[in-house]
């Protein structure tokens, strides 16, 4: 059944386990999700960013996750909006049925100028607003994501603060959340920590210096009832990278989040953890797989068939990995 975010996010918080949430853009991602998460018995949150929305459309991914509820009515599911840039936007996903939606105000409508706290706050209060009232649940963000080690904002997915930010900027503070929780009301507070949206978030295994665990700790420790969300969450295997290497790809070496650091992120109050890249980088090293073994095949199906098995691979290992097995 389609249900809120909320209802989810409490039960998680309650049991101390985490939810990943995994951006769909199309039929597979969603058929390779459900999947996963049939086979593990687990709650489902799936979302669509502005990308998605721009290359699927928004009333197509609606349906799609919509057939997916139809498909497993034993499973709760989450319809998310992420990242919605302003209350407009946010309002229009609300009219066409998503249970769920951000309000990401840590950057202006144009997706790349730093917010004030101000704005932020005030548009976050107009989408509570409208969403409670509806029995919709929003997610805020406070900070900015971006590189500790660059000091630069997303760059990668064009939807990141331009130019230099400093360090306060780039590590959301425990008293300004809670002041921002408390006058919001909002239900899921996304921090930055260190992490950033993309394939290339750190140049080595991250280390305390430029992934901050410790900084959710002492958000958790000012906010112990509010739900965390980790955006940039992907792990960024090395054996999807290896993978798509061997096949004819051109990626630089580089590292995402350490699934023990997600472990110990859901310790201490995360509860959603959004993986969008996993899923893109197990799909193409799949299909180049694919193509490089059987040149002369071209039927869709038979490349997107092992592309969808290699998505489920990473959700049901984050279901497991997480806790969220069992929990549906
Ligand atoms: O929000 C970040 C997600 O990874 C989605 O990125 O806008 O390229 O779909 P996208
Ligand atoms: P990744 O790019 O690390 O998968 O993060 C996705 C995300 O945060 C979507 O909002
Ligand atoms: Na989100
Ligand atoms: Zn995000």
């Amino acid at each position: 059944a389609l249900v809120s975010m909320r209802q989810l996010l409490d039960h998680a918080a309650e049991h101390g386990y985490g939810i990943p949430a995994f951006n769909v853009n199309n039929l597979e991602q969603v058929q390779a999700i459900m999947e996963a998460a049939a086979q593990t018995d687990s709650p489902v949150i799936m979302q669509a960013s502005a990308g998605a929305r721009k290359y699927a459309g928004e009333g197509f991914l609606k349906l799609l996750i919509q057939a997916a509820v139809d498909s497993y009515p034993h499973i709760p599911v989450v319809m998310h909006q992420d990242h919605g840039q302003s209350p407009e936007v946010c309002q229009g996903a609300i009219n066409l049925g998503f249970s769920s939606v951000m309000m990401d105000g840590s950057l202006m409508a144009d997706g790349k100028t730093i917010a004030s706290y101000e704005y932020n706050l005030d548009v976050t209060q107009q989408v509570v607003k409208m969403a409670h009232k509806l029995g919709i649940t929003v997610e805020g963000e406070l900070g900015c994501l971006g590189s500790l080690e660059t000091m630069k904002g997303d760059k990668e997915d064009g939807h990141g603060a331009e130019g230099t930010m400093t360090r306060e900027q780039l590590l959301t503070d425990p008293e300004q959340a809670a002041d921002f929780v408390k006058r919001s009301q909002l239900d899921a507070l996304a921090i930055a920590v260190g992490t950033s949206h993309g394939a290339y978030k750190f140049t080595r295994k991250p280390t305390g210096d430029i992934l901050s665990v410790q900084r959710i700790k002492e958000i958790h420790a000012r906010l112990p009832n509010t739900h965390l969300v980790m955006h940039g969450s992907s792990s960024v295997p090395q054996e999807l990278l290896a993978e798509i290497r061997q096949f004819g790809g051109d990626m630089k070496e580089t590292y995402g989040v350490p699934v023990e650091e997600l472990q110990e992120a859901i310790k201490f109050g995360v509860r959603k953890v959004n993986i969008d890249t996993d899923i893109r980088l197990a799909m193409t090293g799949a299909i180049r797989r694919f193509m490089a073994e059987n040149p002369a095949k071209f039927d869709p199906r038979e490349y997107l068939k092992p592309a969808r098995e290699a998505a489920k691979k990473v959700c049901l290992a984050r279901y497991e990995q997480f806790g969220t097995a069992g929990n549906a």
